[in-house]
C-alpha cells in the first residue's frame, strides 16, 4: 500500500505535493519521491529514510529546490512490496529517455515476464520494482507515435495485477495520465487545477469537486479539466464524491478507527499475499525467498517462532505443514525459545513470524537459531525489516501498513504466507502431487471473497456482542486449527475489551478448567466443520449443561451446531486448514464491538505498543 498524488495547473505544485504526502503517510513511509515537469525536462528527487521519508524529502527539496515555473507534478510515499526500500526503488520511476515519470500503488503480477521482454528489447532498468516496467512499456508505445494517454492505455493492456498509476511526460508538460484497477484513486478539480490521489485526505482543501475513478478507467488531467474513459476507450462520466469528513476521518477512509478500516482491508491483504506465487509452469515460486530448493530439500525439521497474534498464525501453520509435508514442526513463543536450549541443526528450518520484523523477542530468537546453525526464514510485513535483512530467506506478507495496535489484516496474511511456505515445502519434498497443490491454491484463491462475505456479517456479530456486555469471563475453545483461532479470539478480547479471556484446546478443558465454568461464563467455540467437529460439539454440550452462555462460530446453515448454542456467528464454509483465515473475522469483530461498547479506544489499547522492542 502506497500513497500517490498528482497535480497540474495554476498552483505551486511542490508544497502541495509534499503536504499531501505527509497526509498520506498512514499508507506507508519507507521512502518518498516527487517529480515535476520543469522547462521541458523531468526534475526528480527521492529519499529512503524509514519513518521520516516525507520529512526528509521536504528537507532535501528545500535545500535543493527545483527551478521555478513547473507545470505538472507527481509524488509518492512508499510501503515496499517489490524491491527493497531504497532511494533507487523509490518512486517516481523514469523510462530510458528520462522524460517520462510514473508513480504506482499496487502490484504488477506479471512484472518478471515483462521485465525480461523489455530488457531483451534493449531497455535499461534502474530499480528492482514491478512499477518500472510500466514506464518502459509506455516509452515503447510513445516511441511508436502514440500520445501519453494512448501509450498508457496500450501499455496497461499488457499488465496483470492491481494498480493505481499516474504518469507525467516532459513532451506533454501540463498533462497527467492516471488509471486504476483494484486499488483506489480519486480525482479533484478546482478553477485551473486538476488533481489525483490514492485517497481523499490528500485532496481535502485543494479541490472544489472530487470524483472517483472506476476500475479499469483512465483519466487525462490538464489544468482545470479531467477526461475519463474506460481502458477500452469508451467515454465515462466520472462519479462525484460527497465528502463531509475532516482530515482525520478521511485518513481512516470514513471508518471510525484504523482497526475497522484494516479489518475491511483483509480481502485485499489476503489477495496480495497470494498474488504472483505461481510461476508460468504453475509451480510455486517464491520470488523473494532467498533459500534454494536444494537447501529446502535438506530440511528435516521446522521450528516456527513468534509472539502474540503472529504466534497464533504459527500454530495454524504447524497443522498445515505437518499434514502437507509430514515434517516435524514445532512452534514456540519467541521469549521462551531463546532461553531454553532448543535442539537445532543445519537441517532445521527456523521460521520467525513478525508483522513488524522488529519485535525484540523474535529477532533475538532468530539470532539464536542462526548461531545454532539452523536456516532462518522470516515472514514479515515490513520489507527490509531488521529481521528480514538478517535472515537467510524471507517471505513478505503484503498487507500494507497496519496502524491499529491489534493485528488484524497482518494475522490473516501471515497464515496465508505460512501456508504458501508449507505448500512450497510439499512441492520440494514431493509429499503432495502438483495437482493436489494446484487444487489447494485454487481454494486459497477463493479466500478473499470468503473473507469479504464474513466481513459483511458484522451487524449479526454486533447483535451478539450487545447481548454479552455484562459478561466478564470468557473461554475461547477450539480443536485442531480451531485451537489457534480460539487463542487469537481470546487475545483480541483481552487487548481490546480488557476482559478476562482464555483460549484453550477444547479437549483439554475436562482436565481442569471446566471447574471454572458456571452460569454467566461465556464460551466462544470454534465449531466449523472438520474431522473433530462432533467431538467439539460434545465439548460444547458439556459447558452448556453447566450453565455457560455458548457462542459458536459455525458454517452457514449448520443447524446441528446451532442447536447447542445460544448465539451463532455464521461463516462461509471452506476447507479446514484454510478456515482460520475466514473464521477469525467474526472473532475480531466480536472483540472490536465489545471494546467499543465498553468505551475503549480500539486503535490504542492501554499498556500496549504496536511494536515491542523490549524484553
Ligand atoms: O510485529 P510482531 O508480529 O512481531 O508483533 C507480535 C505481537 O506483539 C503482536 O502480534 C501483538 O500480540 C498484537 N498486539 C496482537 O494483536
Amino acid at each position: 500500500m502506497c500513497g500517490i498524488i498528482g497535480v497540474t495547473g495554476d498552483t505551486d505544485a511542490l508544497p502541495l505535493i509534499l503536504g499531501a504526502l505527509h497526509r498520506l503517510e498512514y499508507r506507508g513511509y519507507d521512502s518518498a519521491g516527487v517529480a515535476l515537469v520543469v522547462d521541458g525536462e523531468i526534475w526528480r528527487e527521492r529519499v529512503a529514510d524509514g519513518k521520516h521519508s516525507v520529512a526528509a524529502l521536504a528537507a532535501r527539496t528545500t535545500a535543493e529546490p527545483p527551478p521555478p515555473g513547473h507545470a505538472a507534478g507527481i509524488g509518492h510515499t512508499r510501503w515496499a512490496t517489490h524491491g527493497h526500500p531504497t532511494a533507487e526503488n523509490a518512486h517516481p520511476h523514469l523510462d530510458c529517455t528520462g522524460r517520462l515519470a510514473i508513480i504506482h500503488n499496487g502490484i504488477i503480477e506479471n512484472h518478471a515476464a515483462l521485465r525480461a521482454e523489455l530488457v531483451a528489447a534493449g531497455h535499461v532498468m534502474t530499480s528492482a520494482t514491478d512499477t518500472e516496467v510500466v514506464a518502459h512499456l509506455i516509452e515503447g508505445h510513445m516511441a511508436a507515435g502514440l500520445s501519453l494517454a494512448e501509450a498508457t492505455r496500450a501499455a496497461l493492456g499488457a499488465v496483470r495485477g492491481a494498480f493505481s498509476i499516474a504518469v507525467a511526460h516532459a513532451d506533454e508538460p501540463e498533462t497527467i495520465v492516471a488509471a486504476r484497477r483494484s486499488t483506489p484513486l480519486v480525482l479533484g478539480l478546482r478553477d485551473g487545477v486538476a488533481l489525483l490521489a490514492s485517497d481523499i485526505p490528500a485532496l481535502l482543501g485543494h479541490a472544489d469537486q472530487l470524483f472517483s475513478l472506476g476500475d479499469d478507467e483512465l483519466a487525462v488531467l490538464t489544468p482545470g479539466h479531467i477526461t475519463v474513459t474506460t481502458l477500452a476507450g469508451l467515454p465515462v462520466v466520472p462519479e462525484p464524491l460527497q465528502i463531509t469528513w475532516d482530515l482525520e476521518a478521511a485518513q481512516k477512509d470514513g471508518y471510525e478507527d484504523f482497526m475497522s478500516k484494516e479489518m475491511h482491508e483483509q480481502p485485499r491483504a489476503v489477495a496480495n499475499t497470494l498474488l504472483d506465487r505461481r510461476g508460468a509452469d504453475g509451480r510455486l515460486a517464491l520470488d523473494e525467498m532467498r533459500l534454494t530448493p536444494d537447501e529446502l530439500r535438506r530440511i528435516d525439521k521446522v521450528f516456527i517462532v513468534a509472539c502474540g497474534s503472529s504466534y497464533h498464525s504459527a500454530v495454524v501453520a504447524k497443522y498445515a505443514i505437518e499434514h502437507w509435508v509430514k515434517l516435524p514442526t514445532e512452534v514456540d513463543i519467541a521469549s521462551e525459545f531463546r532461553y531454553r536450549d532448543p535442539v537445532l541443526t543445519e537441517r532445521t528450518l527456523c521460521v520467525g513470524v513478525s508483522q513488524s520484523g522488529e519485535t525484540l523477542d523474535t529477532s533475538m530468537a532468530m539470532k539464536e537459531a542462526s548461531r545454532l546453525g539452523a536456516k532462518v526464514l522470516v515472514v514479515s510485513n515490513v520489507v527490509d525489516s531488521s529481521m528480514a535483512r538478517a535472515a537467510d530467506g524471507v517471505i513478505y506478507t503484503r498487507a500494507g501498513l497496519e496502524v491499529g495496535v491489534a493485528s488484524t489484516k497482518c494475522h490473516l496474511a501471515q497464515i496465508v504466507a505460512l501456508e504458501i511456505l508449507g505448500l512450497t515445502l510439499a512441492q520440494i519434498h514431493g509429499t503432495l502431487t502438483p495437482g493436489e497443490i494446484a487444487g489447494i491454491l485454487d481454494e486459497m484463491d477463493r479466500l478473499p471473497e470468503l473473507v469479504e462475505q464474513a466481513l459483511q456479517r458484522s451487524v449479526e456479530v454486533d447483535d451478539v456482542a450487545g447481548k454479552l456486555t455484562k459478561a466478564r469471563d470468557f473461554f475461547f475453545l477450539g480443536r485442531h486449527v480451531g485451537y489457534p483461532m480460539a487463542l487469537e479470539g481470546a487475545l483480541k478480547l483481552k487487548e481490546l475489551a480488557y476482559l478476562r479471556a482464555e483460549g484453550y484446546p477444547a479437549g483439554e478443558l475436562k482436565h481442569g478448567p471446566i471447574a471454572l465454568i458456571e452460569k454467566g461464563t461465556v464460551v466462544v467455540g470454534i465449531a466449523t466443520r472438520n474431522r473433530l467437529w462432533e467431538k467439539m460439539l460434545s465439548n460444547i454440550a458439556e459447558v452448556h449443561s453447566r450453565g455457560a452462555t455458548v457462542v459458536l462460530v459455525a458454517d452457514d446453515g449448520d443447524e446441528e451446531a446451532a442447536a447447542v448454542a445460544d448465539h451463532v456467528l455464521w461463516v462461509p464454509p471452506c476447507p479446514p486448514l484454510l478456515s482460520p483465515v475466514v473464521g477469525v473475522v467474526p472473532l475480531q469483530q466480536l472483540a472490536y464491538r465489545l471494546a467499543r461498547l465498553h468505551g475503549h479506544d480500539v486503535d490504542r489499547p492501554r499498556n500496549l505498543a504496536k511494536t515491542v522492542t523490549v524484553e
